[in-house]
């Protein structure tokens, strides 16, 4: 039968600290300007790329590596922590939704059929980011959507967008809205009551994460729910265009607005009786709306209206706290992950990072899943983070707290395994600012010799890593590479890449011989589980994605 018990390594020993450091957006490309990691001065991270050949290598961290549906698709922090934490490739919600889709099971299963008692009385609002990004939904998957509802019987809809600039250009949500008043105004020709109710850019409305500022999901609650905004306009593709033109104006951060009619009321508030579907496929900037939506007991904004609502999830965000209750597609399941034999295995571990992170290298990191395994042997510590603030104003972040909550705990002896997200290259790459990104790799960098110092003291072993690509690269590229010009000047890349990451291993406590094998070319993130289960003495299980690493003698 099935057993948590790992085998042990033959021949690694176990009880050697080991570090495991994840870089959020941390890719490897060619040095050129835009290479913020390149021209930031990351002395520690050149060494561990200078030093020795067999232990230092790269890894896939994007497309079908990471259980996206093509190698179009850029890697993520969800999908990335997934694969590094579970060891093996899980379909992901894009995926899924397409299939779901695809094959119109979506109609079929409890999600739908549970929305689909309201059609014939009331509204049916979708509430999500309009975007092709991939990385939180999809504006194809809000097309099919749309249509398989409306013949399935919805009347009435009404659709809440949040505008992206992050995971795709700024800029491009002008399109976007474009294609959906198209898409609206067909379902329209033919009966359906379809349009745009409201909207605002992702990081100023709805769009927060890890609860690290309600009132973004606020600004959201009053423009979808109530009806109520600091702007009104007729129609989406006006709202998003004068929007823009204020001073300073992206997609990322644009207000909320709501859509008004002629007599200047909202067209879509949410009532009583309506059906709501959020169709982010991907959890952490859904699960605050998602509970504002769902629970009850509620007290972290004043929601003035609780309508009684039929709601699903496009996913279920959250299996640990079922939320929401209902969905239309399932969630990878996502099981046995290595966090979870480890600590079966009685490694104590220790896990950090500051808020707009923390959940990436816990949550993703355990595979969607919230809390710990053994209290008694786990301590996830989060560092608040700024809020209010766009991070090219403090591109330092808390990388230098999250190195000494790292350090304190290798000095303390009361763990194993120490694990770390460093959000410096991503967070500070959203926002497209090149000078203070290359800042951001700076402070990153420290923080990383920061931990590496300890490691050294205490004779361990480090594993340094990333989950996806972003700082290395701020320029949209032609198919030759180079950068592409509109209007004359350079079109800034705020998204993530499709660039591999760097794996390292080292410290004191590696045992003579370890190294990176040759035999493993296309590896990717997913590999990097049984490296670091090997690294604390064991074998990993039989079917996680093969180990990075041999022992020669
Ligand atoms: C975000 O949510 O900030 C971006 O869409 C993706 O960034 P992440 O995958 O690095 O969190
Ligand atoms: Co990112």
């Amino acid at each position: 039968g099935f057993s948590w018990k790992l085998a042990d390594h033959p021949k690694l020993p176990k009880g050697k600290l080991l570090a495991m450091i994840v870089l959020d957006g941390w890719g490897e490309a060619s040095p050129d300007k835009f290479n913020c990691i390149h021209v930031a001065e990351t002395p520690t991270m050149d060494s561990l790329k200078n030093g020795a050949p067999d232990k230092w290598r790269l890894v896939r961290a994007h497309g079908t590596a990471v259980g996206l549906p093509t190698e179009d698709d850029m890697g993520n922090s969800e999908v990335g922590h997934n694969a590094l934490g579970a060891g093996r490739i899980f379909a992901q919600g894009a995926k899924l939704v397409d299939l779901a889709l695809a094959s119109g099971k979506i109609y079929d299963d409890e999600g739908f059929n549970y929305i689909k008692e309201s059609f014939a009385t009331n509204t049916l609002h979708l509430i999500g980011l309009m975007s092709d990004g991939g990385v939180h939904s999809r504006l194809d998957q809000l097309q099919l959507l749309l249509r398989g509802a409306s013949q399935h019987g919805a009347k009435r809809i009404r659709v809440h967008v949040l505008t992206d600039g992050r995971d795709v250009l700024d800029g491009s949500s002008v399109g976007f809205a474009e294609t959906l008043e198209a898409e609206l105004s067909d379902l329209r020709s033919k009966g359906i009551d379809a349009q745009v109710a409201s909207g605002g850019g992702r990081m100023y409305v709805t769009m927060d994460r890890y609860e690290n500022d309600w009132e973004v999901v606020k600004r959201g609650w009053d423009a979808q729910v109530l009806g109520e905004a600091p702007h009104k306009f007729k129609n989406v593709v006006e709202a998003i265009k004068t929007l823009r033109e204020a001073p300073g104006a992206n997609d990322q951060y644009l207000p909320p607005f709501v859509i008004v009619d002629d007599s200047e009321k909202a067209v879509g508030p949410v009532v009583d009786g309506d059906a709501v579907v959020t169709f982010n496929f991907r959890a952490d900037r859904m699960t605050m709306l998602a509970q504002a939506l769902e629970y009850e007991k509620f007290d972290k904004f004043d929601r003035v209206r609780f309508p009684k609502i039929r709601y699903a999830g496009m996913l279920q965000y959250d299996g640990e706290l079922k939320l929401p209750n209902h969905y239309l597609v399932s969630p990878p399941l996502i099981e046995r992950t290595s966090g979870e034999y480890l600590v079966k295995n009685g490694v104590r571990t220790f896990a950090c990072s500051e808020t707009v992170k923390f959940g990436h290298v816990t949550f993703f990191w355990n595979g969607n899943r919230s809390g710990y395994f053994n209290s008694e042997l786990e301590e996830y510590v989060e560092i608040p983070s700024d809020s209010g603030i766009t991070f090219n104003v403090q591109p330092k972040m808390k990388a230098l707290e999250i190195g000494e909550k790292a350090r304190d705990a290798i000095l303390s002896g009361k763990f194993d395994q120490v694990r770390v997200n460093i959000p410096n290259g991503d967070m500070v790459g959203h926002t497209g600012d090149v000078e203070a990104t290359v800042v951001a790799c700076k402070a990153a960098d420290e923080a990383v010799k920061m931990i590496l110092d300890a490691v050294e003291q205490v004779g361990g072993i480090y594993v340094v890593t990333a989950d996806h690509g972003n700082a290395e690269d701020m320029v949209k590229r032609n198919k030759k590479g180079e950068p592409l010009l509109k209007d004359g000047e350079v079109q800034i890349l705020t998204s993530h890449t499709l660039q591999p990451v760097p794996i390292a291993i080292g410290g004191p406590g590696l045992a003579a011989g370890v190294k990176f094998r040759k035999d493993v070319p296309s590896g990717g993130l997913a590999n990097v589980a049984a490296t670091v289960m090997n690294l604390h003495g064991f074998v990993a299980p039989d079917d996680y994605e093969t180990t990075l690493i041999e022992v020669v003698d």
